[in-house]
């Protein structure tokens, strides 16, 4: 009889694959990569993935790294619409009760913007949207108000797009920096936020239209805010009127989140300089957990 090499099952090759790492001498990677090995093969398994399906999953990689560079993040898109980026999130925050809870930071977020003071606009475009003034204070989890925290904050106008979005526009339109007062109160004129589609032109968008899920995420102010000896967060705050709230393209939506975006007539007394028309107010307190900063925004790339 002819010699006959064994053959190699679905679980020899796994067995094999994850044996590969065994000689990692990082633990840590040794984990990670035995862990993946074990979860691919499993998913191929469970579905009994085709060779069509397998190039096919292979090219939608492909297009990905080909659509990314250092203003398009694919790769994080992928990671946000299929929920990656909110479970991370989760194990990363265990937050005490009390504290704001943090979520997506998203692809819009540009480091450095301009510092402002006490109640500045941050709207430095004629017709960007419903004017709003946002309010509130930075806490500690007893309510001790916590002075010279810095409260970081981008959003979209009423065309449904981030400055960064629109080379056309100003640099530094709807985004700010600002620190809060002794009493812990930070303020400031922007506009009321609107939904808007997340960008879907490309390999996710196609799965995102293949499966039949908008790209939508309901209107929101994003806010990183960091105080020394405090965890930074990086947060939103929700209209929690809006329109995909329960639908969030991203899973963003924390309950904890969602704040009442008051209507105020033009002739209200308290409006703020500069407004003439209807406007909104916000009221948003930030309460920050103790501990040491758990690193700042790691900017992985854009995705405009
Ligand atoms: C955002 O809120 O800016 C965002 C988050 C995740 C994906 C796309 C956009
Ligand atoms: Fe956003």
């Amino acid at each position: 009889m002819p010699n006959q090499r064994p053959k190699a099952t679905p679980s020899d090759i796994t067995s094999a694959a994850s044996a590969s790492f065994e000689t990692c001498r990082d633990s840590r990677l040794r984990q990670l990569m035995q862990a993946l090995v074990h979860h691919l093969h499993e998913f191929a398994t469970d579905v009994s993935l085709t060779e069509v399906e397998w190039r096919e999953m292979i090219g939608v990689l492909t297009a990905t790294g080909h659509i990314t560079d250092d203003k398009r993040q694919e790769f994080i898109l992928w990671s946000d619409t299929l929920g990656l980026s909110m479970l991370v999130d989760a194990l990363a925050h265990d937050l005490p009760p009390g504290a704001t809870e943090s979520t997506v930071l998203g692809p819009f977020y540009v480091p450095g913007s301009p510092q402002r003071e006490y109640g500045q606009s941050m709207v430095s475009e004629a017709g960007a949207g419903v004017p709003a003034w946002v309010h509130g204070r930075v806490l500690d989890i007893t309510g001790r108000p916590i002075a010279g925290a810095e409260v970081d904050v981008w959003q979209n106008g009423a065309d449904m797009l981030y400055a960064v979005q629109r080379p056309e526009a100003p640099e530094d339109h709807l985004r700010g920096r600002y620190l809060t007062r002794s009493d812990g109160s930070y303020a400031f004129g922007a506009v009321r936020p609107v939904p808007y589609a997340i960008p879907d032109d490309g390999p996710v968008g196609r799965m995102l239209a293949a499966t039949g899920r908008h790209p939508w995420r309901p209107a929101h102010i994003h806010m990183i805010v960091r105080a020394d000896g405090f965890r930074t967060v990086t947060t939103h705050i929700f209209d929690a009127t809006s329109e995909y709230l329960f639908s969030d393209t991203v899973f963003a939506v924390k309950p904890s989140l969602l704040r009442t975006f008051e209507e105020r007539r033009a002739d209200d007394p308290l409006r703020p300089p500069g407004v003439e028309t209807e406007w909104v107010s916000l009221q948003n307190d930030v309460v920050l957990a103790p501990g040491p900063d758990g690193g700042d925004v790691v900017d992985p790339g854009r995705t405009a």
